[in-house]
Parts: structure tokens; C-alpha cells; sequence
């Protein structure tokens, strides 16, 4: 293990999972700089949260990821880079033309990082988003970081992701695609959409209920990023997963029962797809992925289990 100190450089970190990796990085006392879109929101929210002395441990950057600009000279120095960058799946209905948005959103970013690395010759650890509907959105079998790519859009989308982040590699550069699941966060995502109908009593499984929900605690994904800058052993995909993921039924179970609420018939696909479009069936479906690199490289997950992660975010 080395410990990465001094700037990392983070991109898509005012997101659902980005915050929660820089109060992390705040509470170990490493520098970070934020690059986003919005400064001055990124400034009055980080204003407000952090206390004075903590505050230089953030520095926050103007500029589109998309575009080249002088945001990329922050990347020059770094000594790790976490780009988290991607337009939200549930943003709009999945038109053609949003589905480029999808696209562009992630690739043109990956593109831009990866060349402005190769110009510094920064040879800094590169940890980049990447999703688990890369092994595509069902089928059987467990998934792991040597499963095969799936063939639907979401898995064409990780695909052009991935690619873009392990093309023209620096030697001894470490990359690494963090394929994430379900990231379970009261505040955001997946369980902050479903949290209003089962706290009503109205929540229940999605489609036939059997389809696994692969999914991990908010601390775990920030935990495996930190790991994957700090650990020479990681290098390539690594699945942000739970060791122990669940059926779509179970979930559903679990949830109620941690909110004291009845689970109540699953939800037709049908009647998502009519509301939803496309991402429905993203939703409702799902694949058994296990999280074999975290593990083989030794990272200990605080939220193995869904009811304790559950309890932790909820209770
Ligand atoms: N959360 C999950 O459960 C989950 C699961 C699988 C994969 N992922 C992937 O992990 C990454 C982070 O997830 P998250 O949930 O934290 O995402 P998020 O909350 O939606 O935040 C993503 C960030 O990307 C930037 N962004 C969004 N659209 C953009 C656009 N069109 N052009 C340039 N920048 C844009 C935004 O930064 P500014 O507005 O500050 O510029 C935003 O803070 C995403 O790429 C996501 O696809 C997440």
C-alpha cells in the first residue's frame, strides 16, 4: 500500500457519490480539487459544510469536462485523478438523441483526462466510473471483472467508456474502470427514488421480483475509490458491488421490513415501461456481480450485508 497525498484531481464529484468521496477525503485530510460546471454552487455548498480549517482542502474549479479548457492544467500536478463524470440515466426518456447525450457525457471527459495525462506524462493512479451494466442488463451466471461485456445499450455505453479510459496506455500508470452497482444513499440515487412509496406502504419489487439487485453502501463505493488510488494491486475493471447481493424481491422485502412498512406486489414491468420509457427495464432487471478484485486485493467492506447497510442509512 502507498498512500496517495497531495492534490487528487476529481471531476463529477458535486454527484450523488462524489460528495460523499470528498467529505471523506476532508475527514483523512487529503487535498482534493473539484472541477465542475457550477462554481458557484460547488463554493457556498462547500462553504457551508466544511469548518475554516478545513476548508483549503478543497479547491473548487470552473469548467466543462466535456470541453477543452484550463481546467486541465489541475491535472497536470496531480498525483491521482477520480473522474465521475456522466449525465443521469433517469435525466429524461432514453430518445436517440439522449442516448448520445449518455454517451458523449461519458466518453468525451474520459478522452480529455486521458490525453491531457499523456501529454504531462502523469503517471498518477486514474480512477474512472464505469457501471455494471457493462456485463449487460440480465442473464444468468455470477459477473465478475473477467465476465464478458453484455450486448444492450447500457453495456455498449460502459463499453465506449472503458475503452476510452484504457486506450493509448502510459507505462506504469495504473487505470481503473469502477464498475458500480446500486449505490444505496438516502440523499440520492436509486433508494432516495424509492424511499417515498415504501414509506407510504405502497413500495414493492420490481417486474418478477427474481432478478438480483447488485448493489453497495454509499461508504463502501467511496471506500473501494480510496482503495483503488492507494493500492498498487488494483490496475483494470473492479466491480463497486456488495459481496452479497440480493433478488429485486428481497430488496424490496428488506427495505420495508428496515422501515416498519409491508412490501406490497411487485410492480408490473409493463406499467414502469409506460411511465419510464427505455430505463425501465434497466431498473427492473439485473445482474449477479461479485466484487472479486476488492476482495483479492484485500479492501474489508463496512456494508456486506443489505439489512446492515439498510439499518445504517435508515435506522
Ligand atoms: N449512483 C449510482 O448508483 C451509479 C451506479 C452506476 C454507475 N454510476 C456512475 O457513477 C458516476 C457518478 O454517479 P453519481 O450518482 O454520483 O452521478 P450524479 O449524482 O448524477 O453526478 C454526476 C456529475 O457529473 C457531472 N455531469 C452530469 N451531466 C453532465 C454533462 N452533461 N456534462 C458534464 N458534466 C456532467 C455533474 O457535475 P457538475 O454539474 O458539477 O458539472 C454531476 O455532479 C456517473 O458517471 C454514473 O453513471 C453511478
Amino acid at each position: 500500500m502507498i498512500s496517495t497525498s497531495g492534490n487528487l484531481f476529481l471531476s463529477g464529484a458535486t454527484g450523488q457519490i462524489g460528495s460523499r468521496l470528498v467529505h471523506e477525503l476532508v475527514r483523512l485530510g487529503r487535498p482534493s480539487t473539484l472541477l465542475t460546471r457550477n462554481p458557484e454552487k460547488a463554493t457556498s455548498y462547500w462553504d457551508s459544510a466544511l469548518t475554516p480549517d478545513k476548508r483549503p482542502l478543497v479547491r473548487i474549479v470552473g469548467g466543462d469536462p466535456q470541453i477543452p479548457g484550463d481546467w486541465q492544467e489541475h491535472i497536470s500536478e496531480a498525483t491521482g485523478v477520480v473522474n465521475l463524470v456522466g449525465e443521469s440515466l433517469f435525466a429524461k426518456r432514453w430518445s436517440t438523441s439522449f442516448k448520445q447525450t449518455l454517451r458523449d457525457s461519458r466518453t468525451r471527459p474520459t478522452v480529455l483526462i486521458r490525453k491531457t495525462l499523456i501529454q504531462a506524462n502523469n503517471r498518477c493512479p486514474w480512477v474512472n466510473a464505469s457501471a455494471i451494466g457493462f456485463y449487460g442488463a440480465s442473464g444468468p451466471g455470477i459477473m465478475d471483472e473477467s465476465s464478458p461485456p453484455g450486448n444492450d445499450f447500457l453495456a455498449s455505453l460502459s463499453g465506449d467508456w472503458e475503452r476510452e479510459l484504457f486506450s493509448n496506455p502510459i507505462e506504469g500508470q495504473r487505470r481503473i474502470a469502477l464498475r458500480t452497482g446500486i449505490v444505496l444513499d438516502p440523499k440520492g440515487g436509486a433508494l432516495a427514488k424509492m424511499l417515498p412509496l415504501f414509506r407510504l406502504g405502497i413500495g414493492g419489487a420490481l417486474g418478477l421480483g427474481t432478478y438480483p439487485t447488485s448493489w453497495i453502501h454509499q461508504a463502501d463505493i467511496t471506500g473501494l475509490i480510496i482503495h483503488a488510488l492507494d493500492c498498487e494491486k488494483v490496475d483494470g475493471p473492479l466491480n463497486g458491488v456488495s459481496p452479497h447481493p440480493v433478488s429485486n424481491r428481497e430488496f424490496a422485502k428488506t427495505l420495508a421490513k428496515v422501515l416498519h412498512r409491508p412490501a406490497l406486489f411487485p410492480a408490473p414491468v409493463f406499467a414502469l415501461r409506460t411511465v419510464l420509457g427505455e430505463v425501465a427495464m434497466a431498473i427492473a432487471s439485473g445482474r449477479e456481480v461479485r466484487p472479486r478484485v476488492a476482495l483479492e486485493t484485500g479492501y474489508s467492506f463496512r456494508f456486506p450485508f443489505l439489512e446492515g447497510a439498510l439499518i445504517d442509512l435508515l435506522g
